[in-house]
């Protein structure tokens, strides 16, 4: 409660902020921890009830913000460039970007995998990335500036027996991420790459295609990261004052050492 009760009077530094992957897990918890704080927001995804649900709670709730959303399939460049293209004509626009959208298919070694599986980590979590990068960049590029946010992971640095394209995915985005700071130094520009271990969201159930109790055996006996405590980090980095960065964030929960490596609520580990 106090945790909360601190992260509530944090002052942002960007107020106008764009969520990719805001219609469930950690960018949804991203989107109610940052209206709470008086951001205007720009939610996407592909599930558009979803987020015209969290839209009509977030106007309710917090009636001096603007809530837009878009319905969108950030593996389409075109859809990607298009939504940049509206923004950038209107008054209001965003100057944070949280890249979020992203997923793991399946937990299959390479001579097993399916390569479909490959092609919807690679297009989402890269190339859908690469395209918010691409056609959002322009939008921060002025002296104001802006912050941008890459969701990560603990596997941007490790690697796990049949984690292999998902891992080289977020490695890719480590190298992207990287990139972009050297690139982007001349502009006032901030970039944060938040790199979590386990979080209980719907990731699992994404990776295991919808099988809830294989999903759940993931988080079971364990005490894993909230959706909740990634978007404190989240709103801690665009607190923090104009000369200050978080270039890289790594966040797990107190009982995990690696990707794989947890203590149980009993005190045994598991991986
Ligand atoms: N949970 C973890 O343990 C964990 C750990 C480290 C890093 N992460 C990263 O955190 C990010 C968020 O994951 P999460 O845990 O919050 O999982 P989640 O609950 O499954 O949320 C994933 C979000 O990404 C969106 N998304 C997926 N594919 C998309 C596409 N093609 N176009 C647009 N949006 C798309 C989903 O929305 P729609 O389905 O509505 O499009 C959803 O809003 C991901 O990048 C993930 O790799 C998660």
């Amino acid at each position: 409660m106090v945790r909360h009760f601190f992260f509530t009077l944090l002052a942002m530094q960007y107020t106008h902020v764009l969520i990719t992957g805001a219609s469930s897990g950690i960018g949804e918890a991203i989107a109610r921890s940052l209206a709470a704080k008086g951001c205007h927001l720009w939610l996407v995804a592909r599930r558009k009830e979803r987020l015209i649900a969290l839209q009509d709670e977030l106007q309710n709730q917090y009636p001096n913000i603007q809530v837009f959303v878009f319905a969108l399939d950030v593996r389409s460049a075109n859809a990607v460039k298009e939504l940049f293209e509206d923004l950038s004509a209107r008054e209001l626009r965003p100057n944070v970007i949280v890249n979020n959208a992203g997923l793991a298919a399946g937990l299959a070694e390479v001579d097993v995998a399916s390569p479909e599986d490959w092609d919807r980590m690679i297009d989402t979590n890269v190339k859908g990335a690469l395209y918010v990068m691409k056609y959002g960049i322009p939008l921060l590029k002025n002296p104001q500036g802006g912050h941008i946010i890459q969701m990560s992971s603990v596997v941007s640095r490790e690697v796990y027996a049949g984690g292999s394209v998902y891992s080289a995915t977020k490695h890719a985005l480590d190298a992207i991420h990287r990139t972009l700071r050297l690139e982007l130094l001349p502009w006032p520009i901030k970039l944060t790459s938040i790199n979590p271990g386990l979080v209980e969201t719907e990731f699992s159930l994404v990776r295991f295609a919808g099988d809830a109790d294989r999903a759940q055996q993931v988080y079971k006996d364990i005490e894993a990261l909230k959706a909740e405590d990634v978007a404190d980090v989240v709103a801690y980095c665009l607190s923090l004052p104009k000369h200050v960065n978080l270039p890289e964030v790594h966040i797990t929960a107190s009982a995990q050492a690696t990707a794989t490596k947890v203590r149980k609520k009993d005190g045994s580990i598991r991986g």
